[in-house]
């Protein structure tokens, strides 16, 4: 029994500058160095080196890059058997510059990660009856990402969904097959149409996104926190502070958190904070799967900060709200 992450897989063409460039401009960089990414198999990456049984489903093309690819799965040990290698296009390629603070644009080239299909939804189904949950992002296309949450609901499998990149324009169908949502300030903004930028426009955005359907809205606010509502329940957990020097594959070192501390059967605010935690250590290490923690380094981590597995056990759900600085 372990988790599904169907989505992208691309390879990072990163180069780091002292600052992000304007429209126009030609700067001169500092560094080039290749990874492997996308958001789809960061998120992978980020369950199978926290230690839960993850399969990963999607596709890379008949490349040195696609085999690149999986090999960099398979060794942080994500199954890779329902990855489709297309002869028909090239790998999925992320183009990305990060400045000296952290911050970074992107821009992606979908690739083999664009011909996602319903033969792709349909390797997953057979996944589905031995599975606790389904990852699922915006980097393939949407009819598949919404005939897969589709799936996952008529098995009774929990949905976790990343809508990023941002999108406005999501089918209304979609939200009610979502489980839990999490968007970032800029993709809740772009879903609910006002500006996200803090604890109060996040509480806004998820009540919208629950009106529309979904069970749980999570509103990561980068260095703020994170903003969380259910139906039952609303709370705040503040980021970890840490030294950020890349923020690349943050957010879905958040889902992977968030993903494998349900599965351990963590409450809810307790895998917020595990999300934020595994967030927090992506933003000190460069590159997207690069960055992404081991178990020892996570648990090290929570522990120095009195939020170990024991500690979040023994609090019966309290959780950590305000206890992270
Ligand atoms: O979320 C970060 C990821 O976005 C990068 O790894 C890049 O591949 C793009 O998909």
């Amino acid at each position: 029994m372990g988790i599904i992450v169907f989505g992208s897989i691309n390879i990072d063409l990163v180069a780091t500058t002292p600052r992000l460039p304007v429209a126009g401009e030609t700067l001169l960089g500092e560094n080039f160095f290749t990874v492997p990414g996308g958001k789809g198999a960061n998120q992978a990456v980020a369950l199978a080196r926290l230690g839960i049984p993850t399969q990963m489903v999607g596709r890379v093309g008949a490349d040195s890059f696609g085999e690149e690819l999986i090999n960099n799965l398979q060794a942080s040990g994500v199954q890779t058997g329902n990855i489709f290698v297309d002869e028909t296009v090239s790998s999925g390629v992320a183009i990305i510059s990060v400045s000296r603070t952290g911050e970074n644009q992107i821009i992606v080239i979908p690739g083999a990660n664009g011909r996602v299909n319903q033969e792709d939804v349909e390797r997953l189904i057979h996944l589905l009856p031995g599975s606790r949950a389904l990852l699922l992002q915006l980097e393939i296309p949407i009819t598949a990402v919404v005939a897969a949450a589709k799936a996952a609901r008529n098995a009774n499998i929990k949905v976790i969904f990343d809508p990023a990149p941002a999108q406005s324009d999501l089918p209304d169908e979609l939200y009610p097959l979502v489980d839990i949502i999490t968007p970032n300030e800029v993709e809740a903004g772009q879903l609910v149409g006002f500006s996200v930028d803090g604890e109060e426009s996040a509480a806004k955005a998820a009540a919208v996104l629950l009106q529309r359907g979904v069970k749980c809205a999570i509103v990561k606010l980068g260095a703020k926190g994170v903003f969380c509502a259910t139906a039952e329940e609303k709370f705040f957990v503040p980021a970890f502070p840490v030294h950020t020097i890349d923020t690349v594959a943050a957010g879905d070192a958040f889902n992977g958190g968030l993903a494998a501390a349900l599965f351990e059967g963590f409450s809810l605010r307790q895998a917020v904070v595990w999300g934020a935690a595994a967030g927090a250590l992506a933003t000190t290490r460069p590159g997207a799967q690069t960055s992404l923690p081991d178990r020892f380094t996570f648990d090290a981590f929570l522990k120095e900060r009195r939020l170990g597995t024991g500690e979040l056990r023994s609090r019966g759900g309290r959780g950590a709200e305000g206890e992270n600085n």
